[in-house]
Protein backbone atom coordinates (compact mmCIF):
# COMPACT_ATOMS: atom_id res chain seq x y z
CA UNK A 1 0.00 0.00 0.00
CA UNK A 2 1.31 3.56 -0.64
CA UNK A 3 0.70 6.21 1.51
CA UNK A 4 -0.58 9.13 0.00
CA UNK A 5 2.17 12.02 -0.93
CA UNK A 6 1.74 14.86 1.98
CA UNK A 7 1.16 18.42 1.11
CA UNK A 8 3.65 20.49 2.74
CA UNK A 9 2.77 24.27 3.23
CA UNK A 10 5.51 26.73 4.75
CA UNK A 11 6.18 30.35 4.41
CA UNK A 12 8.86 31.92 2.53
CA UNK A 13 10.55 35.57 2.22
CA UNK A 14 7.58 36.63 0.48
CA UNK A 15 4.96 33.89 0.08
CA UNK A 16 4.09 30.48 0.72
CA UNK A 17 5.99 27.80 -0.50
CA UNK A 18 3.90 24.85 -1.27
CA UNK A 19 5.44 21.77 -1.36
CA UNK A 20 8.56 23.91 -1.70
CA UNK A 21 7.50 25.63 -4.30
CA UNK A 22 6.08 29.54 -4.64
CA UNK A 23 2.68 29.98 -4.08
CA UNK A 24 -0.34 32.17 -3.73
CA UNK A 25 -3.02 30.77 -1.49
CA UNK A 26 -6.51 31.45 -3.38
CA UNK A 27 -9.19 30.40 -0.93
CA UNK A 28 -12.76 31.29 -0.28
CA UNK A 29 -14.49 30.45 3.37
CA UNK A 30 -17.82 27.63 3.22
CA UNK A 31 -19.46 26.90 6.13
CA UNK A 32 -20.19 23.41 5.96
CA UNK A 33 -22.43 23.65 9.11
CA UNK A 34 -24.73 26.56 7.28
CA UNK A 35 -25.18 24.13 3.85
CA UNK A 36 -26.54 20.69 3.01
CA UNK A 37 -24.24 18.31 3.06
CA UNK A 38 -25.51 16.53 -0.38
CA UNK A 39 -24.61 20.75 -1.83
CA UNK A 40 -21.36 20.31 -1.00
CA UNK A 41 -20.05 19.07 -3.47
CA UNK A 42 -21.53 21.49 -6.26
CA UNK A 43 -20.17 24.50 -4.27
CA UNK A 44 -16.82 22.83 -3.77
CA UNK A 45 -16.85 22.95 -7.90
CA UNK A 46 -17.83 26.15 -8.13
CA UNK A 47 -15.26 27.78 -5.77
CA UNK A 48 -12.63 25.86 -7.80
CA UNK A 49 -13.81 27.02 -10.85
CA UNK A 50 -13.59 30.22 -10.05
CA UNK A 51 -9.85 29.90 -9.80
CA UNK A 52 -9.78 29.01 -5.88
CA UNK A 53 -6.81 26.72 -4.54
CA UNK A 54 -8.25 25.84 -0.85
CA UNK A 55 -11.39 25.90 0.90
CA UNK A 56 -11.51 28.04 4.62
CA UNK A 57 -13.75 26.40 7.41
CA UNK A 58 -14.68 27.55 10.83
CA UNK A 59 -15.90 24.03 13.50
CA UNK A 60 -19.27 25.50 14.81
CA UNK A 61 -18.28 24.05 18.59
CA UNK A 62 -21.60 24.82 19.87
CA UNK A 63 -23.27 22.36 16.57
CA UNK A 64 -21.18 19.72 17.38
CA UNK A 65 -21.58 19.69 21.16
CA UNK A 66 -24.78 20.80 22.17
CA UNK A 67 -25.09 18.92 25.03
CA UNK A 68 -22.55 18.94 27.33
CA UNK A 69 -20.22 15.78 26.10
CA UNK A 70 -22.60 14.60 23.65
CA UNK A 71 -20.64 15.65 20.53
CA UNK A 72 -22.39 15.11 17.07
CA UNK A 73 -20.16 14.92 13.47
CA UNK A 74 -23.15 13.46 11.26
CA UNK A 75 -24.71 14.52 8.24
CA UNK A 76 -24.51 18.33 7.68
CA UNK A 77 -22.29 18.44 10.70
CA UNK A 78 -19.88 15.56 9.02
CA UNK A 79 -16.57 17.95 9.09
CA UNK A 80 -14.30 14.96 8.56
CA UNK A 81 -16.55 14.16 4.95
CA UNK A 82 -16.41 17.76 4.02
CA UNK A 83 -12.55 17.94 4.44
CA UNK A 84 -12.22 15.13 2.51
CA UNK A 85 -14.30 15.75 -0.14
CA UNK A 86 -12.55 18.90 -0.68
CA UNK A 87 -9.39 17.37 -0.54
CA UNK A 88 -10.44 15.23 -3.27
CA UNK A 89 -11.21 17.89 -5.50
CA UNK A 90 -7.72 18.81 -5.33
CA UNK A 91 -8.13 21.33 -2.81
CA UNK A 92 -5.81 22.46 0.49
CA UNK A 93 -8.23 23.40 3.64
CA UNK A 94 -7.96 26.19 6.45
CA UNK A 95 -9.00 25.26 9.54
CA UNK A 96 -10.43 27.28 12.01
CA UNK A 97 -11.34 25.35 14.97
CA UNK A 98 -12.07 28.29 17.09
CA UNK A 99 -12.89 27.48 19.80
CA UNK A 100 -14.47 30.86 19.49
CA UNK A 101 -15.44 31.87 15.36
CA UNK A 102 -17.51 34.81 15.45
CA UNK A 103 -18.87 34.13 12.12
CA UNK A 104 -22.92 36.07 13.30
CA UNK A 105 -23.09 32.13 14.41
CA UNK A 106 -25.12 32.01 18.06
CA UNK A 107 -22.53 32.62 20.90
CA UNK A 108 -19.73 32.76 18.32
CA UNK A 109 -20.03 28.82 17.97
CA UNK A 110 -19.98 28.91 21.70
CA UNK A 111 -22.14 25.73 23.80
CA UNK A 112 -24.55 28.05 25.68
CA UNK A 113 -24.23 25.46 28.54
CA UNK A 114 -20.85 27.22 29.36
CA UNK A 115 -22.93 30.02 30.93
CA UNK A 116 -24.79 27.86 33.61
CA UNK A 117 -21.41 28.84 35.04
CA UNK A 118 -22.22 32.09 36.18
CA UNK A 119 -18.50 32.83 36.89
CA UNK A 120 -17.71 31.94 33.19
CA UNK A 121 -15.28 33.77 31.78
CA UNK A 122 -15.26 32.98 27.74
CA UNK A 123 -12.20 33.45 25.68
CA UNK A 124 -9.98 33.68 29.05
CA UNK A 125 -7.74 31.00 31.25
CA UNK A 126 -10.78 30.33 33.39
CA UNK A 127 -10.58 27.17 34.31
CA UNK A 128 -13.97 25.78 34.12
CA UNK A 129 -13.90 27.16 30.78
CA UNK A 130 -10.28 25.91 29.44
CA UNK A 131 -11.47 22.36 30.83
CA UNK A 132 -14.68 22.27 28.17
CA UNK A 133 -12.27 23.79 25.77
CA UNK A 134 -10.08 21.06 25.99
CA UNK A 135 -12.36 18.30 25.71
CA UNK A 136 -14.18 20.27 22.81
CA UNK A 137 -10.71 20.41 21.12
CA UNK A 138 -9.57 16.51 21.61
CA UNK A 139 -13.13 15.86 19.91
CA UNK A 140 -12.53 17.86 17.01
CA UNK A 141 -8.45 17.08 16.50
CA UNK A 142 -9.58 13.00 16.73
CA UNK A 143 -11.88 13.27 13.84
CA UNK A 144 -9.40 15.47 11.68
CA UNK A 145 -5.99 14.16 12.87
CA UNK A 146 -6.24 11.66 9.09
CA UNK A 147 -6.81 14.29 7.30
CA UNK A 148 -3.95 16.82 8.84
CA UNK A 149 -1.67 17.47 5.37
CA UNK A 150 1.32 15.77 7.61
CA UNK A 151 -0.77 12.63 7.35
CA UNK A 152 -1.54 12.78 3.78
CA UNK A 153 -4.59 15.07 3.89
CA UNK A 154 -5.54 18.45 2.94
CA UNK A 155 -5.58 20.43 6.19
CA UNK A 156 -2.16 22.54 5.23
CA UNK A 157 -3.22 25.81 7.65
CA UNK A 158 -4.72 25.83 11.55
CA UNK A 159 -5.97 28.85 13.04
CA UNK A 160 -5.64 29.43 16.90
CA UNK A 161 -8.57 31.63 18.41
CA UNK A 162 -10.16 34.18 15.90
CA UNK A 163 -9.61 37.55 16.10
CA UNK A 164 -8.96 37.53 19.52
CA UNK A 165 -7.41 40.49 19.37
CA UNK A 166 -10.67 42.35 19.08
CA UNK A 167 -11.78 41.06 22.70
CA UNK A 168 -8.53 40.58 24.87
CA UNK A 169 -5.12 40.65 25.30
CA UNK A 170 -4.17 37.79 27.42
CA UNK A 171 -1.00 36.18 25.77
CA UNK A 172 -1.02 33.26 28.46
CA UNK A 173 -4.93 32.13 26.87
CA UNK A 174 -3.46 32.41 23.47
CA UNK A 175 -0.35 30.16 24.10
CA UNK A 176 -3.18 27.96 25.70
CA UNK A 177 -4.74 27.52 22.75
CA UNK A 178 -1.46 27.29 20.68
CA UNK A 179 -0.35 24.50 22.71
CA UNK A 180 -3.51 22.69 23.07
CA UNK A 181 -3.11 22.22 19.11
CA UNK A 182 0.39 21.00 18.84
CA UNK A 183 -0.50 18.68 22.07
CA UNK A 184 -3.11 17.09 19.83
CA UNK A 185 -0.64 16.39 16.79
CA UNK A 186 -1.57 19.63 14.79
CA UNK A 187 2.43 20.09 12.87
CA UNK A 188 1.16 22.14 10.52
CA UNK A 189 0.85 25.93 9.71
CA UNK A 190 -0.84 27.92 12.71
CA UNK A 191 -2.19 31.16 12.34
CA UNK A 192 -3.82 34.17 13.91
CA UNK A 193 -6.26 36.42 12.30
CA UNK A 194 -6.89 39.79 13.28
CA UNK A 195 -7.89 43.41 12.01
CA UNK A 196 -5.67 45.56 10.73
CA UNK A 197 -5.39 48.05 13.23
CA UNK A 198 -2.51 48.13 17.10
CA UNK A 199 -5.03 47.17 19.64
CA UNK A 200 -5.71 43.92 17.53
CA UNK A 201 -2.34 43.03 16.41
CA UNK A 202 -0.94 43.72 19.56
CA UNK A 203 -4.03 41.35 21.62
CA UNK A 204 -4.26 39.12 19.17
CA UNK A 205 -0.88 38.47 17.92
CA UNK A 206 1.96 35.97 19.41
CA UNK A 207 5.79 36.38 18.52
CA UNK A 208 6.40 33.35 16.32
CA UNK A 209 3.33 32.44 14.99
CA UNK A 210 2.20 33.85 11.43
CA UNK A 211 0.13 36.69 11.42
CA UNK A 212 -2.49 37.65 9.10
CA UNK A 213 -4.92 39.96 8.78
CA UNK A 214 -9.09 40.81 7.95
CA UNK A 215 -10.35 43.55 6.13
CA UNK A 216 -12.96 44.56 3.42
CA UNK A 217 -11.27 47.24 1.11
CA UNK A 218 -8.15 49.71 1.46
CA UNK A 219 -6.21 46.27 1.13
CA UNK A 220 -2.88 48.35 0.95
CA UNK A 221 -3.43 50.03 4.13
CA UNK A 222 -4.18 46.94 5.69
CA UNK A 223 -1.03 45.06 4.50
CA UNK A 224 1.53 47.77 5.61
CA UNK A 225 0.10 47.44 9.67
CA UNK A 226 0.45 43.90 8.89
CA UNK A 227 4.03 44.65 7.75
CA UNK A 228 5.00 46.55 10.89
CA UNK A 229 3.97 43.43 13.04
CA UNK A 230 5.34 41.14 10.68
CA UNK A 231 8.06 42.77 8.30
CA UNK A 232 8.24 39.31 6.29
CA UNK A 233 6.88 36.47 4.86
CA UNK A 234 3.64 36.36 3.02
CA UNK A 235 0.75 39.09 3.03
CA UNK A 236 -2.51 37.09 3.56
CA UNK A 237 -5.67 38.62 4.36
CA UNK A 238 -7.52 35.88 6.09
CA UNK A 239 -10.93 37.15 5.63
CA UNK A 240 -11.87 39.62 2.44
CA UNK A 241 -15.48 40.81 3.50
CA UNK A 242 -16.80 41.11 0.03
CA UNK A 243 -19.90 41.09 1.39
CA UNK A 244 -21.99 41.79 4.60
CA UNK A 245 -24.34 40.40 6.98
CA UNK A 246 -27.87 41.77 7.75
CA UNK A 247 -30.03 42.47 10.95
CA UNK A 248 -33.90 41.92 11.14
CA UNK A 249 -35.03 45.60 10.98
CA UNK A 250 -32.13 46.74 9.23
CA UNK A 251 -31.64 47.72 5.74
CA UNK A 252 -29.73 44.91 3.55
CA UNK A 253 -26.61 45.20 3.00
CA UNK A 254 -25.26 44.56 -0.52
CA UNK A 255 -21.81 45.97 -2.26
CA UNK A 256 -21.14 45.86 -5.80
CA UNK A 257 -19.23 43.90 -7.88
CA UNK A 258 -16.71 46.39 -9.02
CA UNK A 259 -16.12 47.67 -5.83
CA UNK A 260 -15.12 44.31 -4.55
CA UNK A 261 -13.64 43.22 -7.60
CA UNK A 262 -11.06 46.48 -7.18
CA UNK A 263 -10.46 45.38 -3.37
CA UNK A 264 -9.53 41.53 -4.92
CA UNK A 265 -7.02 43.13 -7.68
CA UNK A 266 -5.32 45.44 -4.95
CA UNK A 267 -5.04 42.55 -2.57
CA UNK A 268 -3.46 39.94 -5.72
CA UNK A 269 -1.57 43.21 -7.37
CA UNK A 270 0.46 43.53 -3.69
CA UNK A 271 1.24 39.73 -3.68
CA UNK A 272 -1.24 38.86 -0.74
CA UNK A 273 -3.22 35.87 -1.02
CA UNK A 274 -6.58 36.09 -0.14
CA UNK A 275 -9.29 34.15 1.86
CA UNK A 276 -12.80 35.55 0.66
CA UNK A 277 -15.17 36.03 3.55
CA UNK A 278 -17.87 34.34 2.65
CA UNK A 279 -17.44 32.99 -0.55
CA UNK A 280 -20.50 31.52 -0.18
CA UNK A 281 -22.87 32.04 2.86
CA UNK A 282 -25.41 29.40 3.27
CA UNK A 283 -28.18 29.79 5.98
CA UNK A 284 -28.37 29.91 9.58
CA UNK A 285 -30.74 27.31 9.78
CA UNK A 286 -32.44 26.03 13.40
CA UNK A 287 -31.84 29.16 15.78
CA UNK A 288 -28.35 29.17 14.97
CA UNK A 289 -27.73 33.18 13.69
CA UNK A 290 -25.80 35.00 16.16
CA UNK A 291 -26.66 38.92 17.15
CA UNK A 292 -24.68 41.82 17.51
CA UNK A 293 -24.82 44.23 20.55
CA UNK A 294 -23.79 47.82 20.03
CA UNK A 295 -26.12 51.20 20.54
CA UNK A 296 -28.95 48.73 21.02
CA UNK A 297 -29.08 44.45 19.96
CA UNK A 298 -29.41 43.51 16.89
CA UNK A 299 -30.61 39.77 16.29
CA UNK A 300 -28.95 38.49 12.49
CA UNK A 301 -31.27 37.35 10.09
CA UNK A 302 -31.38 33.70 8.89
CA UNK A 303 -30.33 34.29 5.40
CA UNK A 304 -26.50 34.21 5.65
CA UNK A 305 -26.39 35.23 1.82
CA UNK A 306 -24.13 37.74 3.07
CA UNK A 307 -24.25 39.14 -1.04
CA UNK A 308 -21.35 36.77 -1.85
CA UNK A 309 -20.01 35.44 -4.91
CA UNK A 310 -22.48 32.41 -4.82
CA UNK A 311 -25.51 33.30 -3.53
CA UNK A 312 -27.50 31.63 -0.89
CA UNK A 313 -28.55 28.47 -2.74
CA UNK A 314 -24.78 28.75 -4.62
CA UNK A 315 -26.03 30.32 -8.08
CA UNK A 316 -23.23 32.49 -9.07
CA UNK A 317 -23.93 36.60 -9.03
CA UNK A 318 -22.19 39.05 -11.21
CA UNK A 319 -19.83 39.14 -8.29
CA UNK A 320 -18.42 35.69 -8.63
CA UNK A 321 -18.09 36.24 -12.33
CA UNK A 322 -16.36 39.52 -11.88
CA UNK A 323 -13.75 37.79 -9.13
CA UNK A 324 -12.99 34.80 -11.72
CA UNK A 325 -11.57 37.71 -14.08
CA UNK A 326 -9.43 39.61 -11.89
CA UNK A 327 -8.34 35.51 -10.45
CA UNK A 328 -7.74 34.72 -14.13
CA UNK A 329 -6.10 37.71 -14.84
CA UNK A 330 -3.53 37.07 -11.77
CA UNK A 331 -2.70 33.75 -12.89
CA UNK A 332 -5.44 31.30 -11.21
CA UNK A 333 -6.44 28.07 -13.19
CA UNK A 334 -10.24 28.56 -13.79
CA UNK A 335 -12.72 26.19 -15.25
CA UNK A 336 -15.96 26.10 -16.35
CA UNK A 337 -18.68 27.22 -13.84
CA UNK A 338 -20.85 23.72 -13.14
CA UNK A 339 -24.49 24.80 -14.26
CA UNK A 340 -26.65 25.49 -11.15
CA UNK A 341 -30.32 23.96 -11.42
CA UNK A 342 -32.86 26.04 -11.39
CA UNK A 343 -35.82 27.11 -8.55
CA UNK A 344 -39.00 26.74 -8.70
CA UNK A 345 -42.24 28.03 -7.11
CA UNK A 346 -45.07 25.39 -6.03
CA UNK A 347 -47.42 27.88 -5.67
CA UNK A 348 -49.68 28.78 -2.10
CA UNK A 349 -49.30 26.08 0.80
CA UNK A 350 -52.66 26.32 2.04
CA UNK A 351 -52.54 26.62 5.90
CA UNK A 352 -55.24 24.51 7.40
CA UNK A 353 -54.62 23.68 11.10
CA UNK A 354 -53.97 25.16 13.68
CA UNK A 355 -52.76 24.35 17.12
CA UNK A 356 -52.15 26.73 20.32
CA UNK A 357 -48.52 26.88 21.59
CA UNK A 358 -49.84 26.85 25.12
CA UNK A 359 -51.78 24.42 24.86
CA UNK A 360 -48.92 22.64 24.33
CA UNK A 361 -47.28 23.72 26.91
CA UNK A 362 -49.83 22.70 29.51
CA UNK A 363 -48.99 18.94 28.49
CA UNK A 364 -45.07 19.47 29.35
CA UNK A 365 -43.73 19.53 33.01
CA UNK A 366 -43.44 22.64 34.69
CA UNK A 367 -40.26 23.57 36.20
CA UNK A 368 -41.05 25.38 39.70
CA UNK A 369 -39.15 28.07 41.26
CA UNK A 370 -39.02 31.01 43.64
CA UNK A 371 -37.82 33.42 40.82
CA UNK A 372 -37.53 33.03 37.03
CA UNK A 373 -34.86 30.88 35.86
CA UNK A 374 -32.92 31.91 32.71
CA UNK A 375 -32.70 29.37 30.01
CA UNK A 376 -29.09 28.49 30.15
CA UNK A 377 -29.50 27.13 33.92
CA UNK A 378 -33.06 25.83 32.56
CA UNK A 379 -30.35 23.38 29.97
CA UNK A 380 -32.26 25.00 27.58
CA UNK A 381 -29.65 25.84 24.13
CA UNK A 382 -32.79 28.12 22.08
CA UNK A 383 -35.85 28.60 21.46
CA UNK A 384 -38.57 29.89 23.85
CA UNK A 385 -39.22 29.67 27.78
CA UNK A 386 -43.10 30.40 28.94
CA UNK A 387 -42.91 31.66 32.73
CA UNK A 388 -46.22 31.40 34.44
CA UNK A 389 -47.27 33.01 37.64
CA UNK A 390 -50.62 34.21 39.50
CA UNK A 391 -50.95 37.51 40.72
CA UNK A 392 -53.67 37.85 43.67
CA UNK A 393 -56.21 40.52 43.38
CA UNK A 394 -58.00 43.20 43.33
CA UNK A 395 -55.40 45.61 42.92
CA UNK A 396 -55.34 49.00 40.52
CA UNK A 397 -53.48 49.14 37.59
CA UNK A 398 -49.55 48.96 38.26
CA UNK A 399 -47.39 48.31 35.73
CA UNK A 400 -45.21 45.13 34.40
CA UNK A 401 -41.08 45.15 34.20
CA UNK A 402 -39.41 42.48 33.75
CA UNK A 403 -35.12 42.54 34.37
CA UNK A 404 -33.86 41.18 32.08
CA UNK A 405 -35.80 40.14 29.05
CA UNK A 406 -33.39 38.58 26.93
CA UNK A 407 -34.57 39.11 24.18
CA UNK A 408 -38.85 39.19 23.38
CA UNK A 409 -41.02 39.15 25.48
CA UNK A 410 -45.24 38.49 25.19
CA UNK A 411 -47.27 39.34 28.21
CA UNK A 412 -50.74 37.31 28.88
CA UNK A 413 -53.14 38.54 31.10
CA UNK A 414 -55.60 35.28 31.37
CA UNK A 415 -54.44 34.61 28.47
CA UNK A 416 -55.47 37.98 26.37
CA UNK A 417 -51.85 39.51 25.06
CA UNK A 418 -51.38 42.85 26.81
CA UNK A 419 -48.03 43.79 25.33
CA UNK A 420 -44.22 43.07 24.11
CA UNK A 421 -41.53 43.86 26.29
CA UNK A 422 -38.48 44.06 24.04
CA UNK A 423 -34.18 43.74 25.01
CA UNK A 424 -32.67 46.94 25.65
CA UNK A 425 -35.45 49.34 24.50
CA UNK A 426 -36.61 51.79 27.14
CA UNK A 427 -40.16 50.89 28.02
CA UNK A 428 -41.96 52.03 30.54
CA UNK A 429 -43.85 48.99 31.55
CA UNK A 430 -47.15 47.16 30.68
CA UNK A 431 -50.07 48.98 32.81
CA UNK A 432 -51.86 45.87 34.58
CA UNK A 433 -54.72 46.12 36.94
CA UNK A 434 -55.60 42.84 38.39
CA UNK A 435 -59.31 41.52 39.01
CA UNK A 436 -60.66 40.35 42.73
CA UNK A 437 -60.09 36.85 41.78
CA UNK A 438 -56.52 37.15 40.99
CA UNK A 439 -54.85 37.20 37.19
CA UNK A 440 -52.72 34.16 35.31
CA UNK A 441 -50.12 36.55 33.78
CA UNK A 442 -48.09 34.75 31.08
CA UNK A 443 -44.55 35.60 29.58
CA UNK A 444 -43.25 34.14 26.68
CA UNK A 445 -39.69 35.06 25.83
CA UNK A 446 -37.94 34.45 22.79
CA UNK A 447 -34.21 33.63 22.30
CA UNK A 448 -33.63 36.08 18.92
CA UNK A 449 -29.86 34.66 19.13
CA UNK A 450 -26.84 35.10 21.64
CA UNK A 451 -24.77 37.88 20.47
CA UNK A 452 -21.78 36.24 18.52
CA UNK A 453 -19.12 39.52 18.89
CA UNK A 454 -17.71 41.86 22.32
CA UNK A 455 -20.23 41.39 24.55
CA UNK A 456 -21.04 37.85 24.47
CA UNK A 457 -22.07 36.37 27.84
CA UNK A 458 -25.25 36.45 26.18
CA UNK A 459 -27.62 34.68 28.83
CA UNK A 460 -31.73 34.35 27.73
CA UNK A 461 -35.02 33.91 28.92
CA UNK A 462 -35.49 36.12 31.99
CA UNK A 463 -31.93 36.49 33.51
CA UNK A 464 -33.54 38.36 36.58
CA UNK A 465 -36.71 38.59 38.11
CA UNK A 466 -40.33 40.02 37.14
CA UNK A 467 -42.17 42.99 39.89
CA UNK A 468 -45.06 44.60 39.49
CA UNK A 469 -43.86 48.36 40.29
CA UNK A 470 -41.79 47.03 43.07
CA UNK A 471 -43.00 43.82 44.15
CA UNK A 472 -40.95 41.31 43.13
CA UNK A 473 -43.13 38.32 41.55
CA UNK A 474 -42.76 35.24 42.44
CA UNK A 475 -43.74 31.24 42.32
CA UNK A 476 -43.17 30.59 38.89
CA UNK A 477 -44.31 27.80 36.44
CA UNK A 478 -41.39 27.43 33.89
CA UNK A 479 -41.95 25.81 30.94
CA UNK A 480 -38.78 25.21 28.47
CA UNK A 481 -39.62 25.39 24.59
CA UNK A 482 -36.85 24.48 22.91
CA UNK A 483 -37.94 24.29 19.74
CA UNK A 484 -35.12 22.79 17.54
CA UNK A 485 -36.70 19.19 16.98
CA UNK A 486 -40.47 20.33 16.28
CA UNK A 487 -43.00 18.11 19.08
CA UNK A 488 -44.23 15.22 18.14
CA UNK A 489 -47.84 15.57 18.87
CA UNK A 490 -49.28 19.10 18.76
CA UNK A 491 -52.70 19.59 19.40
CA UNK A 492 -53.93 20.02 15.74
CA UNK A 493 -57.47 21.03 14.76
CA UNK A 494 -58.81 22.63 11.34
CA UNK A 495 -58.43 25.82 11.09
CA UNK A 496 -61.14 28.27 11.30
CA UNK A 497 -61.13 30.18 8.15
CA UNK A 498 -63.37 33.41 9.74
CA UNK A 499 -61.81 33.71 12.61
CA UNK A 500 -59.19 36.32 13.45
CA UNK A 501 -56.04 35.20 14.07
CA UNK A 502 -55.45 33.52 17.71
CA UNK A 503 -53.94 36.47 20.15
CA UNK A 504 -51.60 33.97 21.74
CA UNK A 505 -48.55 31.54 19.55
CA UNK A 506 -49.99 29.29 17.18
CA UNK A 507 -48.56 26.54 15.13
CA UNK A 508 -50.13 26.56 11.61
CA UNK A 509 -49.70 22.90 9.12
CA UNK A 510 -50.39 22.87 5.54
CA UNK A 511 -48.96 20.71 2.55
CA UNK A 512 -46.67 22.18 0.53
CA UNK A 513 -47.72 20.28 -2.79
CA UNK A 514 -44.86 18.71 -4.96
CA UNK A 515 -46.15 17.02 -8.29
CA UNK A 516 -42.70 16.21 -10.15
CA UNK A 517 -40.57 13.33 -9.70
CA UNK A 518 -37.49 15.57 -9.21
CA UNK A 519 -38.27 18.71 -6.49
CA UNK A 520 -36.01 21.78 -6.80
CA UNK A 521 -34.86 24.27 -4.20
CA UNK A 522 -37.68 27.20 -3.80
CA UNK A 523 -38.39 30.06 -2.04
CA UNK A 524 -40.83 30.36 0.95
CA UNK A 525 -42.29 33.71 0.84
CA UNK A 526 -44.07 34.12 4.62
CA UNK A 527 -46.31 36.84 4.98
CA UNK A 528 -47.59 37.41 8.54
CA UNK A 529 -45.76 38.71 12.00
CA UNK A 530 -43.17 36.88 13.37
CA UNK A 531 -42.00 32.99 13.62
CA UNK A 532 -40.32 30.40 12.77
CA UNK A 533 -40.65 27.36 10.06
CA UNK A 534 -40.48 23.76 9.65
CA UNK A 535 -40.49 21.92 6.46
CA UNK A 536 -40.80 17.95 7.14
CA UNK A 537 -39.66 18.65 10.49
CA UNK A 538 -36.64 20.17 9.14
CA UNK A 539 -35.89 24.09 10.88
CA UNK A 540 -36.14 26.36 8.02
CA UNK A 541 -35.25 29.63 10.51
CA UNK A 542 -37.20 32.04 11.83
CA UNK A 543 -39.35 35.25 9.45
CA UNK A 544 -40.31 38.49 10.43
CA UNK A 545 -42.02 40.61 8.39
CA UNK A 546 -39.97 43.99 9.16
CA UNK A 547 -37.70 42.52 6.90
CA UNK A 548 -35.06 43.10 5.19
CA UNK A 549 -35.34 38.69 4.62
CA UNK A 550 -38.87 38.39 3.32
CA UNK A 551 -38.20 34.68 2.18
CA UNK A 552 -36.56 31.63 3.54
CA UNK A 553 -34.37 29.76 1.05
CA UNK A 554 -35.84 25.60 1.16
CA UNK A 555 -33.27 23.67 0.00
CA UNK A 556 -33.80 20.63 -2.58
CA UNK A 557 -32.60 18.25 0.34
CA UNK A 558 -35.35 18.81 2.51
CA UNK A 559 -37.98 17.95 0.16
CA UNK A 560 -39.76 15.16 -1.24
CA UNK A 561 -41.65 14.59 -4.55
CA UNK A 562 -45.30 14.34 -3.13
CA UNK A 563 -46.67 16.01 -0.08
CA UNK A 564 -44.48 18.15 2.24
CA UNK A 565 -45.61 19.37 5.31
CA UNK A 566 -44.80 23.09 6.04
CA UNK A 567 -45.22 24.12 10.02
CA UNK A 568 -45.24 27.60 10.89
CA UNK A 569 -45.07 28.78 14.87
CA UNK A 570 -46.85 32.70 14.33
CA UNK A 571 -46.03 34.22 17.47
CA UNK A 572 -47.34 37.77 16.78
CA UNK A 573 -51.41 38.08 18.00
CA UNK A 574 -53.62 38.57 15.26
CA UNK A 575 -51.57 37.45 12.82
CA UNK A 576 -52.83 34.78 10.22
CA UNK A 577 -49.52 33.95 8.28
CA UNK A 578 -49.87 33.01 4.76
CA UNK A 579 -46.74 31.07 2.73
CA UNK A 580 -45.72 30.77 -0.95
CA UNK A 581 -43.68 28.95 -2.53
CA UNK A 582 -41.32 30.92 -5.09
CA UNK A 583 -39.14 30.70 -7.68
CA UNK A 584 -36.94 34.30 -6.38
CA UNK A 585 -36.33 34.95 -2.84
CA UNK A 586 -37.62 38.58 -1.65
CA UNK A 587 -35.68 41.47 0.09
CA UNK A 588 -37.51 44.37 1.57
CA UNK A 589 -36.26 47.55 0.06
CA UNK A 590 -35.58 49.99 2.74
CA UNK A 591 -35.96 53.71 2.34
C1 LIG B 1 -14.97 39.01 11.71
C2 LIG B 1 -15.07 37.58 12.22
C3 LIG B 1 -15.94 36.73 11.33
C4 LIG B 1 -17.21 37.45 10.96
C5 LIG B 1 -16.86 38.77 10.27
C6 LIG B 1 -18.06 39.57 9.85
O1 LIG B 1 -14.02 39.11 10.79
O2 LIG B 1 -13.81 36.99 12.35
O3 LIG B 1 -16.24 35.54 12.01
O4 LIG B 1 -17.96 37.69 12.11
O5 LIG B 1 -16.16 39.56 11.18
O6 LIG B 1 -18.88 38.86 9.01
Amino acid sequence: MTTPASVTLALGPDCFLRNGARHRILSGALHYFRVPASAWEDRLLKYRACGLNTIETYVAWNAHEPQPGRFDFTGMLDLARFVRLAGSLGLDVILRPGPYICAEWDLGGFPAWLLTDPTMKLRTTHAGYLEAVARYLDRVIDEVRPLLAHNGGPIVAVQIENEYGSYGNSRPYLEWIETALIERGVKELLFTSDGPEDSMLQGGTLPNIFKTVNFGSRANQAFAKLTEYQPAGPLMCMEFWCGWFDHWGKAHHTRTAEDAAATLDEILSAGGSVNFYMFHGGTNFGFMAGANQDERYFPTVTSYDYDAPLDERGEPTAKYHAFRKILAKHGARIELVPPTAPAHAYGNVALTETAPLFTHAATLPAVRSHDPIGQEALGQNHGFTLYRTHVSGPRPAARLHIEEVRDRAHVYQDGVFVGVLDRDQPHPGISIAIPSQGSPIDILVENLGRVNYGAIHDRKGITGGVRLQWQWLTDWEIYPLDLTQLPDALPWSPANKNAIGSCTPTFHRGTLQINTSAPSDTWLHIAGGHGVAWINGFCLGRYWSIGPQLSLYVPVSVLRSGSNELVLLETEPNEIPTATSEEKSRIKPFV
